[in-house]
């Protein structure tokens, strides 16, 4: 998924966020596509194969402030632009990207 790895690449390159992540980072790109896919209609592969997304439990074991919100944020927002959508569609990621990248804020950095 083109976005995906636009994400990835900025995430790659990116100390505030690269020490989260595995050295290599296949099974998260999967991970991310799949539920992406799933959350916008597609088939519900992430489900059979992860289970319930549970996203605030997910991210419990990384530490995430606003700056790794943020950078996250930046990363996603980038890769969005970067995508071709119609404008309503690319609205509308935004929103929910920025909503959720706040909900998973567990920590003051
Ligand atoms: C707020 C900043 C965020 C940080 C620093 C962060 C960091 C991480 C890290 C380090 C992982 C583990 C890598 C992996 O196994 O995939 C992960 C997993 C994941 N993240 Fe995030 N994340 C953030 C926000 C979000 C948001 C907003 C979403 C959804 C809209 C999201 C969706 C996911 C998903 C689906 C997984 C895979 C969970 C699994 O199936 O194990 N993340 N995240």
């Amino acid at each position: 998924m083109a976005l995906v790895d636009r994400f990835y690449a900025g995430v790659d390159t990116d100390p505030r966020l690269r020490h989260m992540y595995p050295e290599d980072l296949t099974e998260p790109k999967a991970h991310l596509a799949l539920f992406l896919g799933q959350y916008w209609g597609g088939p519900s592969t992430y489900n059979e194969q992860r289970g319930a997304p549970r996203l605030r439990m997910r991210h419990v074991p990384f530490v995430i402030g606003t700056a790794e919100a943020d950078a996250w944020l930046g990363h996603m927002t980038d890769a969005v632009l970067a995508a071709g959508m119609t404008p309503a569609d690319q609205a509308q990621m935004l929103d929910y990207l920025k909503m959720a990248a706040k909900s998973l804020v567990n920590a003051r950095t």
